[in-house]
């Protein structure tokens, strides 16, 4: 991959007294407008190594470089060496790497034979599938595919919330005032009426807590009535689930919930105990971490029965048995922060040094017009409400601004579904996102739409051109602010990648296509692509197949479809 500043610090290199290459590369920084060059030295990092004023250090820097091909000016100001580069040779680098690789642009081998695993989505089984969970399923779901894009072999597990107390409480508000055909209708949003009923009953009536507790104990015990009502309560959350997968077009290498780790646990609790690291408090067992700073783990309740805690760790040991992972990482909302904490320490007291590699993937709350949402008192927004809202705002838009579309409703489909996606992506993943119809939905805004649209207009570009020899173009003609614009950001892609993955922030990708679509546009109004002159025409369109190529694989590495009509 063609990489000027990695050129340009080989160069500087020979003329930059004490500074390697690897120091200058780390130095060179993008200047915030463009008629300072497009790279600059600040030179007053190296005045104290040098014992001379940054200005006197970036001036006689400046006059010492020899003239090459790929740098056209190199001007010292206050302070800075700035450096333009050729802008033919650059473009010429680029579309000819993008049209040569196409599709594998920006991806690497870097993580070939590693495995990772990512802990996503995993909602909790007969509590409704909510907007907290869709973050948590887009954000892996975009790591998943990044993580691909640089080689690595990726095990997606949703670790559903498929036991626990709420099971009881379940099995009473279900034995109360359950109706087996309205739950084999309304399915899950049946199990959170009957879910909410229980909680706004128990208000007044406490004792219905001591029966769910009776009833989870008898669940632990393998009572058959309530092992049967709680496989028929996963079955039908399952069934559901998977069509909002579906439609969010998001696959999962192994279902494996809380469930699974009910009889692997009691070995792991003895190792704790072998080694040292069990202590009772008040009748519980924990595990102390005061010396970390932090409230003690809780391993066994004074019952003897199990905690998340528990479940998390010996969901780990059996992960790094069975995967032997590279990076095991937990995709969740930033509460769980502490727990998560908790968890990666008592894996390093129990002597793993594995436990470097586990990462807890934090992300803010989602608030819609201003509400948290909270499930017990059904203040709930489902997911796949919002998403058949979605589908349906953005049929009407297209309905309005291209009602001869072909397949209106795929499209209507994969930008309803793109909108809610990109807008749970674009803000850094720790802050909290608040929803808005208007905002998400914009098709000129900084929106799924707004970058699918413009991946559909390059396309149609290229359509209308019909067979071009694409290769052939000549990238002395692409000199303007425009093209040479587009093309710098193009080339930041494979970068682009890498840092959203270093960060496991996939926000980095979701900005990066709209900085793509802003220059795409800006090209395409101001430069007539389509022109009569053949070779102006032909490099032109390999500049927007360039753009094409980009925004399709930045839209599928966050999870969206790139239709190529809208
Ligand atoms: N079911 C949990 C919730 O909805 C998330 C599980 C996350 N993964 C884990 N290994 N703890 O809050």
């Amino acid at each position: 991959m063609y990489d000027a500043k990695l050129e340009v610090s080989k160069l500087l290199s020979k003329y930059a007294e004490g500074l390697n290459e690897q120091q200058l590369y780390d130095m060179l920084e993008v200047p915030p407008s463009p008629e300072m060059g497009d790279l600059a030295l600040p030179c007053f990092k190296l005045s104290k190594h040098l014992r001379k004023p940054p200005v006197q250090i970036a001036e006689s820097l400046a006059a010492s470089m020899p003239k090459v091909d790929f740098i056209d000016k190199v001007e010292a100001v206050s302070g800075y060496v700035n450096i333009f580069l050729n802008r033919t040779i650059f473009v010429d680098k680029l579309l000819a790497e993008v049209l040569d690789t196409g599709k594998v642009f920006g991806s690497s081998d870097e993580g070939r034979g590693k495995n990772i695993v990512i802990d996503f989505s995993s909602p909790n089984i007969a509590k409704p599938f909510h907007i907290g969970h869709l973050r948590s399923t887009v954000i892996g779901n975009a790591l998943y595919r990044m993580f691909k894009f640089m080689g690595y072999n990726c095990i997606g597990i949703n670790y559903l919330g498929d036991w626990g107390t709420q099971f009881g409480k379940l099995i009473v508000a279900y034995k109360k005032w359950g109706d087996e055909d309205k739950v084999r209708k309304d399915l899950v949003k049946e199990l959170v009426s009957l879910y909410v009923r229980f909680h706004e009953e128990a208000e007044s009536d406490p004792s219905l807590e001591d029966e769910a507790r009776y009833w989870f104990a008898q669940l632990e015990k393998g009572n058959e009535e309530a092992l049967a009502l709680w496989r028929w309560f996963v079955d039908i959350s399952l069934e559901e689930y998977a069509k909002i997968y579906d439609v969010l077009g998001v696959k999962f290498d192994l279902f494996q919930g809380e469930a699974f780790f009910n009889d692997k646990m009691e070995p792991v609790v003895n190792e704790l105990k072998a080694k040292g690291l069990l202590v009772e408090s008040e009748g519980a067992m924990i595990v102390d971490l005061e010396d970390e700073d932090m409230p003690p783990c809780l391993i066994l309740k004074s019952d003897g029965s199990t905690l998340y805690a528990t479940r998390d760790i010996t969901a780990a040991i059996y992960r790094k048995n069975t995967f032997d992972f590279y990076k095991c990482i937990y995709v969740t909302g930033v509460s769980q922060s502490l727990h998560f904490k908790q968890v990666f320490k008592v894996i390093e007291k129990m002597g793993y040094d594995w436990h470097k590699d586990l990462h807890h993937v934090p992300f803010g709350t989602v608030s819609i017009g201003g509400e948290k949402l909270a499930t017990r008192t059904g203040k709930v927004i489902l997911l796949e409400d919002l998403l058949t809202q979605a589908i349906s705002k953005t049929a009407a838009i297209i309905e309005e601004k291209n009602a001869d579309l072909p397949n209106k409703e795929e499209v209507a489909c994969q930008m309803g579904v793109g909108a809610v996606i990109f807008s749970d992506l674009f803000s850094n993943r720790i802050k909290d996102v608040s929803f808005s119809w208007d905002e998400i939905l914009n098709f000129d805004g900084e929106t799924g739409p707004y970058v699918q649209y413009t991946h559909a207009r390059a396309c149609s570009v290229l359509r209308k051109a019909g067979g071009v020899e694409l290769k052939a173009f000549d990238a002395s003609l692409l000199k303007s602010d425009e093209e040479y614009s587009l093309a710098k950001t193009l080339a930041d892609f494979p970068s682009k990648v890498k840092q959203a993955l270093d960060e496991l922030e996939p926000s980095i990708i979701t900005r990066y296509l709209v900085d793509v679509a802003h220059d795409f546009n800006r090209f395409y109004h101001v430069h007539s692509i389509l022109v009569e002159d053949e070779a102006l025409r032909t490099s032109r369109l390999a500049l927007t197949q360039a753009a094409k190529t980009v925004l399709k694989s930045g839209l599928e590495l966050i999870g969206l479809s790139a239709p190529e009509r809208v």
